[in-house]
């Protein structure tokens, strides 16, 4: 498995393109490399019944699933701005990741000038839930 992280950011930024975000006016993209070197990608999408949207991140881990993924090898999120920062994935995307990583995944953060930050599963979601 080798992709640029440009590359991966990339892909993140072309699926962020599609958001449908109506009703936050927030676009977020994610791009997924799996272990087996398949890209995935997803974006928000949202709901006139607010708790039904659904995170980029979710959308990009319902597409590696489907095609049989099971590793995330590294993934990308972009969102947030200059003055936000980087889209960090939220509590339940983190959820959502560590079900699907290892201590090799990583997690990029970006905002959209292209400025990013590096993350470890562990940092992002400490003394995390699992089962057996
Ligand atoms: N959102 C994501 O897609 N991923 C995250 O990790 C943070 C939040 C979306 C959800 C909602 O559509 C919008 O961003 C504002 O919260």
């Amino acid at each position: 498995m080798t992709i640029a992280n440009e590359d991966l950011i990339n892909a993140a930024k072309e699926a962020r393109r599609n958001a449908y975000n109506r009703y936050s006016n927030f676009a977020v993209g994610a791009a997924i490399i799996d272990d087996r070197g398949h890209l995935h990608v997803g974006c928000n999408v949202e709901n006139a019944a607010y708790p039904l949207g659904s995170c980029a991140e979710a959308g990009a881990i319902a597409a590696m699933v489907l095609q049989g993924g099971r590793k995330i090898a590294k993934i990308a999120v972009v969102g947030g701005s200059q003055e936000i920062g980087p889209c960090t994935p939220c509590g339940g995307c983190r959820q959502r990741i560590h079900e699907f990583a290892d201590e090799h995944t990583i997690i990029l953060a970006i905002d959209d000038t292209g400025d990013f930050r590096e993350f470890s599963i562990k940092e992002l979601l400490a003394a995390s839930f699992h089962l057996p």
